[in-house]
């Protein structure tokens, strides 16, 4: 399968499950990981897998995901599988109700992905997923790259 993993990261800790995602599929598939600067829409010509990753940031994907996305052609995603996961705080480790709260409310990176490639035509073929930093810069959280294949394989 022609697969294109793309990512943003500011401190790494995205690009390492990208990486990890990358070496759980199938070698003998055709597999692509890129950062999303420097890629546009164009380049999904072939691609059967799309699975796309982003930093949890004010609860949101990056501004950068977020417009390759959207520049995608309608229906662009059509008879392309996808998946979405993101890097995040756990809540448990937040020790402020108020943010909590937000977190409630606005969710993070993951969901929102899936739901515009989803838009796009895309066939979610699973959920969408959270691995989970230690604090903003990293580093992951132990065992977060070892369940990067179960999530990818579910
Ligand atoms: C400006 C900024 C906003 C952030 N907002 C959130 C947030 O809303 N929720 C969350 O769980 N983590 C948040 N974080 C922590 C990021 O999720 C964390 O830095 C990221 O997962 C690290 O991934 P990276 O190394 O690929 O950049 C934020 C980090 C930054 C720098």
């Amino acid at each position: 399968m022609n697969t294109l993993i793309l990512y943003d990261s500011k401190f790494g800790n995205t690009k390492q499950i990208a990486e990890a995602i990358g070496g759980s599929l199938n070698p003998q598939d055709h597999i692509e990981i890129c950062h999303v600067n420097g890629v546009n829409p164009n380049q999904l010509k072939g691609v059967e897998f799309l699975i796309v990753g982003s930093p949890t940031q004010k609860f949101k994907p990056t501004k950068a995901i977020v417009d390759f996305i959207n520049g995608i052609p309608a229906n662009g995603l059509n008879g392309i599988k996808v998946a979405a996961f993101d890097t995040r705080i756990s809540i448990k480790d937040v020790n402020s109700r108020l943010l909590n709260l937000f977190v409630k409310i606005f969710g993070f990176a993951a969901e929102p992905m899936a739901k515009l490639l989803k838009r796009k035509g895309g066939n979610l073929v699973v959920p969408p997923a959270g691995f989970i930093v230690t604090d903003t810069e990293g580093p992951l959280k132990d065992g977060e790259l070892e369940r990067v294949s179960a999530w990818i394989k579910s």
